[in-house]
């Protein structure tokens, strides 16, 4: 196998990037009509090829509704230890948009598929695979590159199977951003119920799950949201998850935040996946001693933080990233994480935001991803 460098690491070229090599000039023609149905039969005894894929790839880094292109790829051979999924369902996460413009830290090098996690069913199987079977809902796990195609072949350590009761947008979105929301809130210092959180980004599916999760420990929560039209609608909708407090940045245009507070107690922790602004908001609730974690930079701007807080109110910035985290050997601890999460799902106790989209439509769900058509709900690709 060939390999290439990046970081100071060196990424094997995958058969997928060999395939998407070798087929790029042949795309954006109709694709032949192809009955896979009864491809599949042919080869469940001997399942050996994947049935051709249909990908956004991107073959040189920059704006993703630039250089993403839909695809077709032949298909490639099922070794007998991979097991072929047939794709259900992936989201359009602000990291996928990083690694495609390449400005993420870890990425694909081009030519890539575009996406890092989704769900998918189970197509068939190598001969030396036994706890899959066709139909089985998979996810890769922890999440890999090129989850945006029809029909993925990899390993069978790489699939974790996951309850078929949950609907398939959250089968497809519940690592990235529940996850961390889970763990931020288990590993970043010891919450006990009655304490109180702050964060920004609160619209975000992160924040989402933050305020739910943290609502089922009796954690109170402050949430910090941007300035819209209709934000009293959004207000109730947070609310109605388990915010106890919702506010915009001009709401917080105040001499004192903490006397918009009450009863509430000053929050020990806080979450910033915006910067700049809505970053000192969350510092300013803060409590003598507390912690900022930031895990994202939505709106590109630094965080600011003014020498006293460091010095008299000896505030603790620190980041988080899943990636890292999950680079730890956290596999299995991560798929546990990831079956509470759809436990808590199935019983109606997490929920967030969707948008499906269909496959043909993925340009438009990139844009809405992009803040192109203003605040969107998470764009879910259906295959
Ligand atoms: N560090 C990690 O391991 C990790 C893991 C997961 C996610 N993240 C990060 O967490 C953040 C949220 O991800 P997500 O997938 O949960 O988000 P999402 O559901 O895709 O929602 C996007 C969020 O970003 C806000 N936003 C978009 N553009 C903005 C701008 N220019 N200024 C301020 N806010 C803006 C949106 O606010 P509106 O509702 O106002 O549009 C919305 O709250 C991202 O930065 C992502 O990269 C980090």
């Amino acid at each position: 196998m060939c390999t290439v460098h990046k970081h100071h690491q060196k990424y094997p070229v995958t058969q997928t990037a060999m395939r998407i090599m070798t087929s790029y000039l042949r795309v954006q023609k109709p694709l032949p009509f192809i009955n896979f149905k009864s491809i599949t039969r042919a080869f469940s005894v001997a399942a050996t090829i994947s049935p051709p894929s249909k990908a956004i790839i991107y073959s040189t880094h920059g704006e993703p509704n630039t250089v993403a292109k839909l695809v077709s790829i032949p298909g490639i051979e099922v070794k007998e230890n991979e097991v072929c999924v047939k794709m259900l369902a992936a989201p359009i996460n602000p990291s996928d948009i990083n690694r495609i413009q390449g400005v993420y830290p870890v990425r694909p090098e081009p030519p890539a598929i575009g996406g890092y996690e989704g769900v998918g069913e189970v197509y068939s199987v190598g001969s030396a695979v036994h706890n899959f079977s066709p139909g089985d809902w998979v996810i890769p796990s922890p999440p890999s590159f090129g989850t945006w195609q029809t029909y993925i072949v990899k390993d069978h350590n790489v699939w974790h199977k996951v309850d078929k009761g949950v609907p398939m947008e959250y089968a497809a979105t519940i690592t990235v951003n529940p996850l961390t929301a889970l763990l931020m809130l288990e590993d970043c210092i010891t919450l006990n119920s009655g304490d109180t959180i702050v964060q920004n980004g609160a619209t975000s599916m992160v924040g989402q799950c933050v305020i739910q999760i943290a609502k089922s420990r009796g954690i109170r929560n402050i949430n910090i949201i941007r300035d819209r039209a209709g934000v009293d609608e959004v207000k109730e909708r947070l609310k109605d998850l388990g915010a106890d407090e919702v506010f915009t940045e001009n709401e917080l245009e105040v001499k004192n935040v903490k006397s918009l507070l009450g009863d509430i107690p000053e929050p020990v922790l806080g979450f910033n996946c915006v910067g700049g602004n809505a970053a000192s908001l969350v510092l300013k609730f803060l409590r003598h001693g507390g912690t900022m974690v930031t895990y994202g930079g939505m709106s590109k701007k630094p965080v600011t933080v003014s020498t006293s807080s460091f010095i008299f109110k000896e505030l603790s910035l620190r980041g988080f990233w899943l990636q890292k985290w999950l680079g730890k050997d956290k596999a299995e601890e991560s798929r546990g994480m990831i079956d509470r999460l759809l436990a808590l799902v199935k019983d109606g106790k997490l929920k967030y935001k969707m948008e499906l989209a269909p496959f043909e439509e993925f340009n438009t769900a990139l844009d809405k991803a992009l803040g192109k058509l203003g605040s969107q709900p998470k764009q879910v690709i259906k295959f």
